[in-house]
C-alpha cells in the first residue's frame, strides 16, 4: 500500500520557487544521501511548480520540460534521482494554469498521467489553481486520482486544494495519498502555529494511505527563501517539527537541504520524533485540558508499540511552568499506574509521574515525551 505512513522527503518550493534546475535536483538528491536523509525516511525529491514550458507542445498537446532548467528532459532527471535510490516528485494542477501560470492539467488528466508514469514519476503534487467555476473539486481530484491510476506506474497521489471544499469529507474517496488542508505556510510563527491550530479538530480524517498535509515544513529556512518572511529560532522549529510528527503529517523538507545547519539536521533526524510520526497506527493526538486554550497545547498520542507520546507545546512569548494533568489521558487515578517519561529530544529519564508532570519551556519551545505505563503502588 502506498502512504502506509506518512510520506517523508524534500519539496522545492519553499526555498527555491521558480529557481529550478537539473542541476540543483542533482544537489538535492546528493545531499538526501550524504546527510543521512535518504537513511533517516525522506524518500521523495519533488520538484514543484515553474518546471515546465509556458505552452503545451502544439503538436503532441503534452506538458514539455523547460528546456534551459531541465535541458535533457524529465526521464533523465528521474533516472539520476533513482540512481541514489530516492523517488521522484512531480508537481501540476487541476486547472488550466498552475498557481504560477505554467500549463495545468485540466481536461489532460490522463495524457499528462501516462507522460510522467513514462518519464519514471513515483509521486505526484497536484494544486487548485485555475479551473473553471463549473468544475467541481471532488471530481477534478477524482480524474486524476483514477488517471494515475490508468497511467502504470505507481504514483502517489498529493492532492493540494489548501482545505477548500471541506476536503476531509470527500478527499479519500478520490485516490490521494495525502491531501494539503490549509492554506501556504510561511516563514513565522504565526504562521506554522494558525495552520496547527486549524487542523486540531480535523486530524480523525487522516489515516494510513491518506494523511493530513499541513504542508512543506520551513524548518531550518531561518527567513531564507521564496516563503521566508521573518524567518524563525530554532525553539519554533523544533515546535514546528514536533507539531508535524505529534499530528502524524507528512514531513516534506523545505529549507535548503544542502546548506541546512547542524542543528537543523539533527533536528529532522531525530529518530523519536520521527518514530513517533511514522507510528504505524497513526491515531490523532488528544488535547489534555482542552484545545481552545491560545497559548499552549498539550498532545496525548496513543503509539503502536503500547507505549504513548507527549507533547507540551509553549506559544507564549515567555518561558512558562506547566502542569500537565493526566486524567484526560484515560489513566484512571485508581488504577495503581504511572507514566515514566523519556525526553526524546534529550534522551534524559525524567522519572516516574502519577497524577500529572511539571515541566518547564522556554518560550517558543516545546517539550517531547516518550511515555509508558508502568506499575505504581
Ligand atoms: C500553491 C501551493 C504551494 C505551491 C504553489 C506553486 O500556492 O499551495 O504549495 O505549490 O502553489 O505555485
Amino acid at each position: 500500500m502506498l502512504a502506509s505512513r506518512p510520506p517523508m522527503g524534500f519539496n522545492t518550493w519553499n526555498t527555491f520557487g521558480d529557481k529550478i534546475d537539473e542541476n540543483l535536483i542533482h544537489e538535492a538528491a546528493d545531499a538526501m544521501v550524504r546527510l543521512g536523509l535518504k537513511d533517516a525516511g525522506y524518500e521523495y525529491l519533488v520538484i514543484d511548480d515553474c518546471w515546465s514550458e509556458y505552452e503545451r507542445d502544439p503538436v503532441t498537446d503534452r506538458i514539455v520540460p523547460h528546456h534551459v532548467k531541465f535541458p535533457n528532459g524529465m526521464k533523465a532527471v528521474a533516472d539520476y534521482v533513482h540512481s541514489k535510490g530516492l523517488k521522484f516528485g512531480m508537481y501540476s494542477c487541476d486547472g488550466v494554469r498552475t498557481c504560477a501560470d505554467y500549463p495545468g492539467s485540466y481536461d489532460h488528466e490522463f495524457l499528462d498521467a501516462k507522460t510522467f508514469a513514462e518519464w519514471g514519476v513515483d509521486y505526484l503534487k497536484y494544486d487548485n489553481c485555475y479551473h473553471p467555476g463549473s468544475a467541481d473539486e471532488p471530481t477534478l481530484y477524482r480524474r486524476m486520482g483514477m488517471a494515475l491510476r490508468a497511467s502504470g506506474r505507481e504514483i502517489l497521489f498529493s492532492a493540494c486544494n489548501w482545505g477548500s471544499s471541506n476536503v476531509w469529507d470527500w478527499i479519500r474517496s478520490t485516490g490521494a495519498h495525502m491531501y494539503r488542508s490549509t492554506g501556504d505556510i510561511f516563514d513565522n510563527a504565526e504562521s506554522y502555529r494558525n495552520i496547527a491550530r486549524s487542523q486540531m479538530d480535523k486530524l480523525h480524517a487522516s489515516a494510513p494511505g491518506c494523511f493530513n498535509d499541513m504542508d512543506m515544513l520551513t524548518v531550518g529556512m531561518y527567513g531564507r527563501g521564496l516563503v521566508g518572511s521573518q524567518g524563525c529560532n530554532s525553539a519554533d522549529y523544533r515546535s514546528q517539527f514536533a507539531l508535524w510528527c505529534m499530528f502524524s503529517c507528512p514531513l516534506m523538507l523545505g529549507c535548503d537541504i544542502r546548506t541546512m545547519n547542524e542543528e537543523t539536521l539533527k533536528l529532522v533526524t531525530n529518530p523519536e520524533l520521527i518514530r513517533i510520526d511514522q507510528d504505524a497506527e497513526a491515531r490523532p493526538p488528544i488535547f489534555l485540558q482542552g484545545k481552545d486554550e491560545t497559548d499552549r497545547i498539550y498532545a496525548f498520542k496513543f503509539l503502536e508499540d503500547g507505549a504513548y507520546a507527549l507533547g507540551v507545546f509553549n506559544l507564549s512569548e515567555e518561558d512558562r511552568e506547566y502542569r500537565v494533568l493526566f486524567n484526560d489521558t484515560g489513566l484512571a487515578a485508581s488504577a495503581c499506574k504511572a507514566f515514566q517519561f523519556t525526553d526524546v529530544m534529550t534522551g534524559e529519564n525524567i522519572g516516574i509521574h502519577r497524577e500529572h508532570l511539571k515541566v518547564q519551556v522556554p518560550a517558543h519551545d516545546c517539550r517531547v515525551f516518550r511515555t509508558e505505563l508502568v506499575d505504581f503502588r
